[in-house]
């Protein structure tokens, strides 16, 4: 619905944007801590924070310092952390056994959070990538990625991430399936109110070269991943997707990257009203924070400025490695 609006000059725009006060009482959406999931990357050791060349100010913790940064989060009143492995490459293999060891990096990760700090919510990351010796999704063979069968490994992931204490599921792989094969696998276990946050529209992207990076899996990943992540072109096709998702029981959906796809987020929010989340990519943090260092933007101000685009765009919430610094803004006011 369009408001019916008067000519210049009965109208006048710049009238509500005159003062503080009348800018805040016009204001159609806010961005709070309530709209934000930390993604944090896990490695082994003890009391290892290692920085990430291509993501400044981002860190590889060990353990013990990922739930020191869960309580830090949690004191922020950031609602939910979402961890990702830098695996060993000696543990990488081609049949990707690692991802379904309980006692992997990102399971003792979840138990170790859950036992310190039960109420922030624990999302995983449900692909194989980490674990595969040529870097892909899915596991390879000929050079092609198989979709049936990974879906098998990627259920057996799912089973002892909900084993170990996870609150949400993030299938990242975008093979066809995998939400029906995860939701029937997780109910026949009990697990029936573990939550999927679909990667549904994920697209294939450069954006995500400093995470690559961050989880050792640039050196390992052989070709690209165009087979199953998204044409960066299409928009009807993340519609289907997320139909698709939803159907094979998603709880939530997600639109990744982000700020470059913020239309295919409005039209997810419109279309279907779920819970939509999209994903600040590595690339799209890097680039304002490489910007902002160098002095060329104020990284405060675009850090705000872009998850509140977000919130404009329709989504309910972000997951954006900004989320402690953005936390602690928005609690200074
Ligand atoms: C892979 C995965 C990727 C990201 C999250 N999960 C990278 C990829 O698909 O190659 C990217 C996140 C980011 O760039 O911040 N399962």
């Amino acid at each position: 619905m369009r408001p019916i609006q008067a000519s210049f000059p009965a109208a006048r725009f710049r009238r509500t944007r005159r003062t503080d006060a009348l800018r805040r009482l016009t204001q159609e959406y806010s961005l709070t801590v309530d709209d934000l999931i930390w993604p944090v990357f896990v490695r082994d050791g003890v009391n290892v924070e290692e920085p990430i060349h291509s993501m400044p100010g981002v860190l590889r913790r060990s353990v013990d310092n990922v739930v020191k940064a869960a309580e830090q989060a949690a004191a922020l009143g950031i609602p939910a952390i979402c961890l990702f492995p830098y695996t060993d490459p000696s543990l990488k293999t081609e049949a990707c056994e690692e991802a379904w060891n309980p006692d992997n990096l990102a399971n003792r990760a979840i138990r170790a959070i859950k036992a310190a700090v039960p109420d922030i919510a624990v999302m995983t990351d449900v692909a194989l990538d980490p674990y595969n010796s040529n870097g892909h999704d899915g596991l390879v063979r000929n050079g092609i990625i198989l979709n049936d069968e990974t879906l098998e490994a990627l259920v057996r992931m799912a089973l002892v991430q909900a084993d170990a204490g996870a609150d949400i599921l993030g299938p990242s792989d975008m093979m066809d399936g995998r939400i029906g094969a995860m939701r029937d696998a997780l109910e026949a276990a009990g697990h029936k109110d573990v939550a999927i946050l679909s990667y549904s529209a994920k697209y294939a992207s450069a954006f995500y070269g400093p995470f690559r990076d961050a989880v050792g899996a640039s050196g390992a990943l052989k070709g690209d991943k165009k087979t199953y992540q998204m044409n960066p072109a299409n928009s009807d096709e993340a519609l289907r997707l997320i139909e698709r998702d939803l159907r094979e029981g998603a709880d939530m959906v997600m639109v990744k990257p982000g700020m470059p796809y913020l239309d295919i987020c409005r039209r997810v929010k419109d279309a279907f009203g779920v819970p939509t989340y999209a994903y600040q990519v590595s690339g799209e943090y890097s680039m304002i924070k490489g910007a902002a260092d160098r002095g060329w933007i104020d990284g405060d101000k675009a850090m705000l400025e872009s998850l509140m685009c977000f919130k404009r765009a329709g989504c309910d919430g972000i997951l954006t490695y900004f989320a402690p610094a953005v936390a602690k803004l928005l609690q200074d006011g």
